[in-house]
């Protein structure tokens, strides 16, 4: 367990719904841009997500934060009957759009309004790490769950086992500063530490729990783009780049220029990263 008393709820709920509109357009483009239509961060670990929970024909699969719906229509080309629910209403607009054979809400996944047991499976990509109170979200997902039902959720890794995080906090440490005026929200990297992840999905009541590390690869036409990609397509990390002063903001930008530089390839800019991916079942 974490000490959650410094995390200013409400105020982080409409932060992340606000932010994630705003950027909605810039999110989906920024990942897709990357290699020609594919959006680089979350398809390189779909299909391991899907596999997870056993994704196939005619099960019942919600994808909770389902974003602009990537991962979403993966499931669907598994032929799942997929429900997609993200607080962002632009990014359930994207969704629709890009799944029209999906059914896609805007909801909060800590108060989920379907029934329970409804879904043979539940995925949350890259989501936990926005939830104020992530176990009350997990309780949710289980809820919904059919018994037997599989759950799967991922999360970045810290910055001592992630090159890309390393890069772009090390840099913000280095020339500026972590502390803006934000409203304080979950910690970014709690369930990039496995035993957190064991701990949590068995406390929620699941079994067979399993956590593994997935590889995966940032890439940027040059090393000038990063930083201002991630400006204009991400909420937390965007916002507190945006928010340094305008000197502290070209020493980080140089920064992570350089830093940058150092992953060139003849493909583009190659920065690696990594996401746990934590698995349970309901009994
Ligand atoms: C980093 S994005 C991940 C989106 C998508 N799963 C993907 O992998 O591309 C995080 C998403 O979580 C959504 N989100 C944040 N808090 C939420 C909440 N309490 N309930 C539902 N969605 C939430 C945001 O709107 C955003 O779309």
């Amino acid at each position: 367990m974490t000490d959650d008393s410094t995390i200013t709820h409400e105020a982080f709920k409409q932060f992340e719904r606000d932010k994630f509109s705003l950027v909605a357009q810039e999110y989906d483009r920024a990942l897709a841009k990357l290699t020609g239509g594919i959006a680089v961060v979350t398809s390189q670990v779909d299909e391991a997500i899907l596999d997870a929970v056993e994704a196939k024909s005619g099960i019942r699969l919600l994808d909770v934060a389902c974003g602009t719906g990537w991962l979403s229509a993966a499931a669907l080309q598994r032929q799942a009957i997929v429900t997609g629910l993200d607080f962002a209403e632009k990014m359930v607009a994207i969704a629709r759009e890009r799944c029209p054979q999906g059914s896609f809400y805007q909801g909060d996944a800590e108060n989920l309004t379907f029934e329970s047991g409804q879904f043979e499976a539940v995925v949350c990509s890259l989501g936990i790490l926005h939830f104020p109170n992530p176990e009350k979200a997990i309780a949710e997902s289980f809820r919904v769950l059919k018994p037997g039902g599989r759950y799967a959720f991922t999360c970045w890794t810290p910055p001592t086992r992630n090159p890309f995080m390393a890069l772009i906090l090390g840099s913000v440490q280095a020339y500026g500063s972590m502390d803006v005026d934000l409203p304080t929200g979950p910690p970014l990297f709690r369930f990039g530490d496995p035993t957190e992840c064991e701990m949590v999905l068995s406390a929620g009541g699941f079994t067979q729990v399993s956590v593994r590390e997935l590889p995966i690869k940032w890439t940027f036409s040059t090393p000038e783009d990063v930083m201002p990609k991630i400006i204009v397509s991400s909420a937390r990390l965007g916002s507190m780049l945006a928010m340094q002063t305008d000197e502290q903001r070209r020493n980080i930008e140089n920064a992570i220029i350089e830093g940058a530089s150092k992953y060139a390839t003849e493909n583009g800019v190659e920065i690696s990263a990594s996401v746990m991916l934590a698995v349970g079942h309901k009994p």
